[in-house]
């Protein structure tokens, strides 16, 4: 099993180059499903998208990857004659997103056999809402021996849905779902991240009729659609994991080709820390600072501060000056990483979904394991931090998605090897 060697305590300078956002295109190839031809450009190169795309093949679309263009090509012939799809459980269970290929292959065949995906290393993750928002537009659902069966013969009607709290992927599948329903669907209390815009983009561009105002989504159904070629958004999550690494002193790195406006959030957090961010159109310098303050910061759905993020500030934290606090409000078991940092000498302390990290504390270089892939890479950010060397086990997880994650920070600087 691979493994990263890092030893701590470089000051990082240089550039970094954003990959395309895997939260982006995992829903992205899922609308593909929808369509009879299209092209998907600046995919990020990770396992998570390699898994999806496997997916798809095994559903019956063609896939041409180009991992030199950083593109996809499919085509895809399903009809309502393909009447026994299914999405396997060995597919499904190392990457969730892939159960948003129901709402499509429901459009497509009227029936579709795809895996529940079981809970994973941060909380029981049900998708009880994508399966409510189905129901409502008008598809018959059973669960049988670990299975979503779902049909839906004389194809999805629109309708109008509330979701009774925020969720990313239930709102990707009801939108995947009404775009080939009868007639119009409202979806109410949506969420909104910038990757559910850029799915949106997608399908608009594919044909359809979506319209997202606040938390309401409107979508008119639609039967045709158009060949295409999208470019995904950047990896806002990415871009914010470089961010925070660079917030100690002695660090400065660029950014090109990235929206400071879909990581307001996370900046204003950063500078509020005391770390020096400099936005200029589509640039971010990140400048880091020796005196950094504590503060109190909550995990909410999108515009409020990604959870995808929390392990890694958290980190920064350490290099506080005082006790700062994490709410995290997302997932229900999402500080895996605090014992691994507590190990390398955080001083952190947990009450319910509260975390206080008191700091500044000196980290050391440890033996560690990764048991998620936001918690994966925060383990890498507190390497960067220590003195001496550390291991990290188990970084499988952080090829689901960082793409080479090594290389871009050895060309600022860092000094990580990966050994098997
Ligand atoms: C997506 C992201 C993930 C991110 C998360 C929250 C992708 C591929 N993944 O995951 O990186 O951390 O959003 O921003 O985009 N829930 C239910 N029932 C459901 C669906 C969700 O109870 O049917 C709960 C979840 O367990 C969780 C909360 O709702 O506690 C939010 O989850 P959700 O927004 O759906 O996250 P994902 O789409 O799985």
């Amino acid at each position: 099993m691979q493994r990263l060697i890092i030893k701590g305590k470089k000051k990082l300078k240089g550039k970094i180059k954003i990959s395309g956002s895997k939260n982006a295109t995992l829903p992205i190839l899922a609308a593909s499903i929808l369509s009879n031809s299209s092209e998907i450009k600046n995919i990020p190169l990770v396992n998570d998208i390699f898994t999806m795309v496997k997916l798809l093949k095994f559903i019956g679309l063609k896939c041409i990857l180009s991992k030199k263009k950083k593109t996809i090509k499919i085509f895809n012939k399903l009809t309502k004659s393909n009447k026994n799809i299914i999405a396997p459980y060995k597919l499904v269970k190392t990457m969730r997103a892939g159960v948003l290929v129901l709402g499509p292959i429901l459009n497509k065949c009227g029936k579709a056999k795809v895996s529940l995906p079981g809970g994973c290393a941060i909380g029981s993750r049900p998708v009880d809402l994508h399966l409510m928002a189905l129901k409502k537009l008008g598809a018959k659902i059973k669960i049988k021996n670990g299975y979503i069966h779902a049909t839906a013969l004389k194809g999805l009607k629109g309708t109008n849905i509330k979701f009774p709290f925020i969720s990313v992927g239930a709102t990707e599948n009801a939108i995947l779902a009404a775009f080939g329903a009868e007639g119009k669907t409202i979806l109410n209390n949506c969420a909104i991240e910038p990757e559910i815009k850029d799915l949106v983009n997608y399908l608009n561009k594919l044909g359809g009729k979506i319209n997202i105002k606040k938390r309401k989504i409107t979508i008119r159904g639609v039967k045709e659609t158009r060949k295409i070629s999208y470019k995904v958004m950047f990896d806002r999550i990415e871009l914010g994991t470089y961010l925070i690494s660079a917030g100690t002193a002695g660090n400065e790195i660029s950014f090109s080709n990235v929206d400071k406006k879909v990581i307001n959030t996370e900046i204003k957090i950063l500078k509020k820390i005391g770390v020096k961010v400099i936005c200029k159109k589509n640039k971010i310098t990140v400048i880091g600072n020796n005196k950094l303050k504590k503060v109190s910061i909550k995990t909410g759905p999108y515009p409020g501060f990604p959870t995808d993020l929390q392990a890694q500030i958290m980190v920064l934290m350490t290099q506080s000056e005082g006790t700062s606090k994490i709410t995290e409000t997302i997932f229900e078991n999402r500080f895996m990483h605090v014992p691994e940092l507590r190990r390398m000498g955080a001083n952190i302390f947990i009450k319910n979904n509260h975390a206080y990290i008191k700091g500044p504390t000196k980290l050391s270089g440890a033996e560690v394991m990764a048991t998620d892939l936001r918690a994966s890479v925060s383990l890498v950010l507190a390497a960067l931090l220590a003195e001496n060397r550390t291991i990290i086990n188990r970084i499988y997880h952080l090829d689901r998605g960082y793409q080479h994650l090594e290389k871009k920070l050895n060309n600022c600087r860092a000094n990580i090897k990966r050994i098997n």
